[in-house]
């Protein structure tokens, strides 16, 4: 037995087939120990002489099973190693990054502009109540954006906004004079999609109130930032409008690049593409929010990011903005 069996215990390949050996031989019915556990059928004077050497065999087999066991160990250890070695010199797999996204990249270069000019950046509720997004904003009942039709009611007196309008709202309820903030973020109109319109789409809006504040500086601030969104060499033009929440109300024009010869057709045929709403903010409205209009007066605006963000790229359907088709992603 003893030499079968070392023979076999060093030939054993992996920890597995050494483990069946080891009950082979000295496991509870295995053939070392039922040798020992027989001794008790031997003639007396065998019994002593039978004892000792089974013993010793076991004892034997013990070790070379556990010194197999230790070398199949390294063994294993050393080819898990080779296995896991890293070759340090092999050249890096590049990583395919993702870049912003256009609308983003439109969005941070907006804020950086106003950002520069001492506003604070808000953000409010994408839901929200009908008093912030219509009525704290003097947007009678019967207007027409009130309809069911145009708005994404969520019930009688919560929808979601329509305009980023609400933020200017709640920043007026809540901060002390003077303000200077803008709000980005999502709206919702209910619109089909076509080329030119989105049910979601993005807009910065922005407050400025403080004492005597007045339309030169709503003119002031609007063309420095047109010019710095779009180029210097852009001129900016103000037309009356009307808005119910701002009086006097303005749009804001930029004029279409200089760029003779073909491929400028990004342009309209007035040589004015409008990009702005904008207007003294309506004393009615800061009464409603709780402010004085014999004591301060202050503006307010609203771009639609994704108008800007095609002027400026010359993009000729919105609903690129959306597909995340890579191709498109990567130009920007
Ligand atoms: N709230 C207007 C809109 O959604 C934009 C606007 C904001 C106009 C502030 C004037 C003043 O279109």
């Amino acid at each position: 037995i003893e030499e079968t069996a070392t023979n076999e215990v060093k030939e054993a390949a992996d920890l597995e087939e050494l483990e069946e050996l080891r009950i082979k031989y000295l496991g509870k019915n295995g053939e070392v120990t039922e040798i020992l556990q027989n001794i008790g059928d031997l003639p007396p004077e065998q019994r002593p002489v039978v004892g000792k050497l089974g013993n010793k065999l076991k004892s034997k087999l013990e070790n070379v099973i556990a010194e197999r066991k230790e070398e199949l160990k390294q063994a294993a250890k050393k080819e898990r190693l080779k296995k896991e070695r890293i070759d340090v010199t092999l050249t890096g797999r590049k990583d395919n990054l993702g870049s912003k996204h256009p609308l983003t990249q439109v969005i941070d270069e907006i804020s950086e502009i106003f950002l520069g000019l001492g506003f604070g950046i808000v953000e409010g509720p994408e839901v929200e109540k009908d008093y912030y997004n219509f009525e704290a904003l003097n947007i009678p009942k019967t207007h027409p954006a009130r309809d069911m039709q145009d708005s994404f009611y969520i019930s009688e007196d919560i929808l979601l906004r329509t305009h980023t309008s609400p933020v200017q709202v709640r920043t007026m309820e809540e901060t002390e004079v003077p303000i200077r903030i803008i709000a980005p973020g999502r709206v919702y109109r209910v619109d089909e999609v076509d080329a030119n319109h989105s049910p979601v789409f993005h807009q910065v809006e922005g407050l400025m109130i403080d004492q005597n504040i007045s339309f030169s500086d709503l003119k002031g601030i609007l063309i420095k930032v047109v010019k710095e969104l779009f180029g210097e060499d852009r001129k900016v033009r103000f037309r009356p409008s009307y808005f119910p929440f701002t009086e006097p109300s303005a749009e804001v024009d930029v004029s279409c690049a200089l760029c003779g010869g073909e491929g400028c057709s990004t342009c309209s045929d007035t040589g004015w593409l409008e990009i702005l709403g904008s207007g003294m903010v309506h004393p009615r409205v800061l009464e409603m929010s709780g402010l004085d209009p014999n004591e301060v007066s202050g503006f307010a605006f609203g771009m639609g990011v994704e108008r800007i963000a095609i002027l400026k790229y010359g993009i000729t359907d919105i609903r690129r903005f959306y597909e995340n088709d890579i191709r498109f992603l990567k130009q920007f």
